[in-house]
């Protein structure tokens, strides 16, 4: 544990995203990029990285646009979410029990800001292909390393993630006033978990981001895509970052959602002792990317997030 906090989150577990047709981003994610099939029911598909054990680090639900269900968090020992539903009573969130495959005990809620998120403690444990380089494909994804988020009111959203569930900030953007408006939060103690930035049309879902072990393996991300013809899905780099330092790749699903590859951030020895990063306006050119090369103006497009009661996408007018 980092930081003291109202409840003791453990780390950042899975994401539930939405695509229009399963077998079609089964191939994508599956045959392609070589995420592990755990397995699927009608509406869901299951997956994970080579070297998680739990069930599903990525679910793909059917759905009629893409956008994102909800982000998911697991907590440091069951009692937490019992702690989890006083936050949310005393923050006035709303919430409500929620179980999927291989997770029996859950809650979801909306944060502050309206961001979906689930907690849970226990998840079925399917076993992870360390060691077994056999059954690798694709490039191969490793474990989910992150999420990034667009709120509206950026320093509510962080000052609750740091109070009530102990993250940490490691390093923040400020704007042509010194401003902030991206910040980067970690838990477990890597670069970040999560990324919000802030942004009028929250919430909504910037990109998720699964860790590969090489550089060698973001860029064949890129050639993947360029030999299955998908030169569409090649986003933004590969490149270096400046904040987190990772070497990065975005994507774009057949649906349009937004994926990372991501490697060679850092770790943070002694939290106590980190003092967050601050990247002035004035090293604008470097920070987003550090060899200084344009942003894609398709890369600032964000997606919507379900409702938790009615799983519908909200609105973003
Ligand atoms: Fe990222």
């Amino acid at each position: 544990m980092i930081r003291q906090a109202k409840v003791d989150i453990h780390r950042i577990s899975h994401i539930c995203i939405r695509v229009r047709d399963l077998e079609k981003a089964r191939h994508f994610y599956v045959d392609l990029l070589g995420f592990v099939e755990t397995e699927r029911d009608g509406d869901h598909l299951y997956l994970r990285g080579v070297e998680e054990a739990q069930h599903h680090s990525l679910v793909l639900k059917r759905g009629d646009a893409p956008g994102t269900c909800y982000i998911a968090f697991r907590v440091a020992r069951p009692e937490e979410l019992e702690k989890a539903i006083n936050v949310f009573n005393e923050y006035g969130l709303r919430y409500r029990k929620f179980s999927e495959r291989g997770v029996k005990d859950a809650v979801i809620f909306e944060d502050p800001e309206g961001m979906p998120i689930l907690l849970y403690f226990d998840m079925e444990q399917v076993g992870d292909l360390r060691l077994k380089f056999h059954m690798y494909r694709g490039l191969p994804p490793v474990r989910l390393a992150h999420v990034n988020f667009v709120v509206n009111d950026l320093e509510r959203e962080a000052k609750f993630y740091m109070d009530a569930f102990g993250f940490m900030e490691t390093e923040y953007f400020l704007d042509e006033n010194g401003q902030k408006f991206v910040t980067w939060l970690t838990r477990k103690g890597d670069s970040h978990e999560v990324a919000i930035a802030k942004g009028r049309r929250g919430p909504a879902m910037h990109h998720f981001t699964f860790y590969v072990h090489d550089v060698r393996d973001v860029i064949r991300a890129a050639d993947i895509m360029a030999s299955a013809g998908l030169w569409d899905s090649i986003e933004r780099g590969p490149g270096r970052h400046g904040a987190t330092q990772g070497f990065y790749i975005y994507l774009r699903d057949l649906d349009g959602n937004r994926l990372e590859f991501f490697t060679g951030d850092y770790l943070i020895l002694d939290p106590d002792k980190w003092k967050p990063i601050g990247w002035t306006h004035e090293q604008a050119r470097y920070r987003a990317d550090f060899w200084g090369r344009a942003t894609p103006q398709s890369w600032y497009e964000a997606f919507p997030v379900e409702d938790i009661m009615t799983g519908e996408l909200k609105s973003r007018e």
